[in-house]
């Protein structure tokens, strides 16, 4: 519902086959821009008092509306505003421009409606209200609050306008939607980035200020600085950006973080297939230190979203440091995927403790990327957070409204296993709370070709809990179905150490070829005894209970797996079964 809408406010003007104006006064909150997503982008100023005010690209309406997105006017109120339009000359309709969809759609409104529209929403992970989203930036935790920013596009639910959108929440679980928190600007669009809480006013913004670093991608990327004085709700941009330039093309997603071993603040980013090391008594100037990967690891992509942290090494009193790296593409399954090397950092220089063709991964799933920690995370906790999706096909999967949601949060040790060491990536202890009624309950032992069918239950969002002891040698399968037919085979094969899930079958997988899929996870560390598996209407999550196996997976089923079968070609005791409904 549209409150107080107004239909073609303004007037259009054409002045030849790609060019229009729209010329309107502004005495709304919102200018509702129609959306017609098979369409090229339109390229729109936004011009006030003769004044470039804003400048974004659209996929203005030409043949039928998608979906509508809000352009903020509120500040602009009483004055003219211009919209002065570049259609794109290859676009596929032809035609004329006046006929285009988007005239007589164009709307006013006071308020935007983000009421839910989408089945595939996920109901207990983190999504915009509206447009797309990709990485999550700046995390960090201040007063109780957690602070999630994203690579957003508040003007269609496809990749462009890099802007940082915001959420809040107090527990990871239940988000807050905030405005807008950083805008493009004439350094160009806001790349992915971190926050951290400067506690002690080491940049000169204020003891407590929270200071911004991300990429501007301009005719360059390089890395600019903003600042908050008021716990991150709005930024300032330093007037003397950029504050670290190269001339490495893809130079980008610094991640910052106080270095309490060498009282300084070490920032890492990515240049082309290394990570850069930098360090900084103030924020603001940074001496170039080291560079990290030549010849480690997995580079068959691109180096994006690097973090660097130090982790405890369960069951030692040892620390050790774990350098993140997400790839893309260079995925075991295709496409994007989080790979991080172990070893030691001296504030200078990280030395991979493993072999250079040694490549570890994070998460054996399809859809886990651009995952980073937060900032000044409470009780000690190294906090993970990625995206979940694929750049495969993230901007085709079959939603509108927004795309794209982030993984549960996880939080990180290690442990040894087999002479490595690996990261271990534990669903959040907040899940715990989201469990509602056990809709399941049971326990049971598995022959030799039996089966179980568990739990009938209508909706799409519920963990499942399972104890198990299979016989060695032994495969267990759980399938997730529902009635037409479509499924997720996953089966744990004992005998050769592996977790894997097939989602083939799973649901709508048209959308891109990329999409059908089956991947393998090793399973580490004395087998699987307890399986945690989150279902939340799109995704799968599943998790060796204490996160040393790890795997994430898009779905899209026409309606929620209502059923599990269990089958087992060996004896396999079920010790305890339970599948969890999800408090809302
Ligand atoms: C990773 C990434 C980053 C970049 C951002 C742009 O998904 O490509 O390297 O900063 O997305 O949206």
């Amino acid at each position: 519902m549209m409150i107080n809408a107004q239909t073609s406010p303004g007037v259009p003007l054409f002045l030849s086959d790609n060019h229009a104006m729209y010329r309107l006064t502004a005495d709304a909150t919102y200018l509702l821009l129609p959306i017609e997503e098979k369409e090229e982008n339109a390229n729109v100023n936004l011009v006030v008092s003769n004044e470039t005010a804003q400048t974004f690209n659209v996929k203005l309406a030409v043949d039928h509306i998608d979906y509508f997105v809000p352009l903020d006017i509120s500040r602009y109120k009483g004055k003219q505003v211009l919209l002065d339009i570049g259609f794109n000359a290859n676009r596929r309709t032809t035609g004329d421009i006046k006929d285009y969809s988007c005239w007589k759609e164009l709307k006013t409104a006071s308020t935007f409606d983000t009421a839910n529209r989408e089945k595939f929403r996920p109901q207990y992970h983190h999504t915009p209200d509206w447009g797309w989203m990709n990485d999550p930036n700046g995390l960090f935790y201040k007063d109780g609050v957690y602070h999630l920013y994203f690579q957003h596009n508040p003007y269609g639910s496809q990749w462009e306008n890099m802007s940082w959108g915001h959420s809040t929440s107090r527990d990871l679980i239940h988000w807050e939607h905030q405005p807008e928190a950083i805008m493009p600007d004439a350094l160009g669009t806001i790349f992915s980035g971190c926050c951290v809480v400067d506690k002690n006013n080491t940049a000169g913004f204020g003891a407590n200020s929270v200071i911004a670093i991300y990429t501007s991608a301009g005719r360059s990327q390089t890395q600019s600085l903003a600042y908050s004085t008021d716990d991150g709700r709005t930024f300032t941009k330093y007037d003397r950006n950029p504050i670290i330039t190269s001339n490495v093309p893809d130079f980008r997603d610094p991640h910052v973080f106080w270095n309490e071993d060498t009282k300084q603040w070490n920032l890492i980013l990515a240049a082309g297939q290394e990570m850069n090391i930098y360090t900084s008594d103030n924020l603001k100037d940074w001496t170039y230190a080291s560079s990290f990967g030549h010849g480690y690891g997995n580079h068959d992509g691109v180096w994006e979203c690097p973090d660097l942290v130090k982790l405890p090494v369960r069951g030692t009193n040892e620390y050790k440091w774990v350098l993140i790296c997400n790839i893309n593409p260079g995925g075991p399954f295709g496409g994007n995927a989080t790979q991080y090397f172990v070893g030691q950092f001296d504030g200078h220089k990280f030395t991979c403790e493993s072999k250079p063709e040694v490549t570890k991964w994070m998460d054996y799933g399809k859809d886990h990327y651009a995952a980073i920690t937060f900032d000044n995370a409470p009780e000690g906790r190294n906090l993970l957070l990625g995206w979940m999706s694929n750049w495969q096909y993230a901007n085709n999967v079959p939603t509108k409204q927004y795309r794209s949601a982030n993984t549960l949060p996880r939080d990180m040790y290690l442990f040894n296993d087999g002479g490595e060491t690996y990261v271990g990536v534990e669903p959040a202890k907040e899940l715990l709370a989201l469990r509602d009624r056990a809709v399941v309950k049971a326990s049971f032992t598995l022959g030799s070709k039996t089966f179980k069918q568990l739990f009938k239950n209508p909706t799409g969002a519920y963990e499942i809990v399972a104890d198990i002891a299979p016989a060695t040698g032994s495969k267990l399968g759980l399938v997730l179905s529902n009635s037409k037919g479509e499924k997720v085979t996953m089966t744990y094969n004992t005998a050769d150490k592996t977790f894997s899930m097939d989602r083939a079958k799973s649901g709508d997988t048209t959308f891109n070829e990329a999409f059908p899929a089956m991947t393998v996870a090793p399973v580490k560390g004395g087998g699987i005894k307890r399986l945690r598996i989150f279902v939340d209407n799109s995704s799968i999550e599943v998790f060796e209970a204490d996160g040393r196996m790890a795997m994430t997976n898009l779905v899209f089923p026409a309606e929620p797996y209502n059923t599990l079968t269990l089958t087992s070609d060996g004896r396999c005791k079920v010790n305890s079964f339970t599948v969890y409904s999800i408090k809302k």
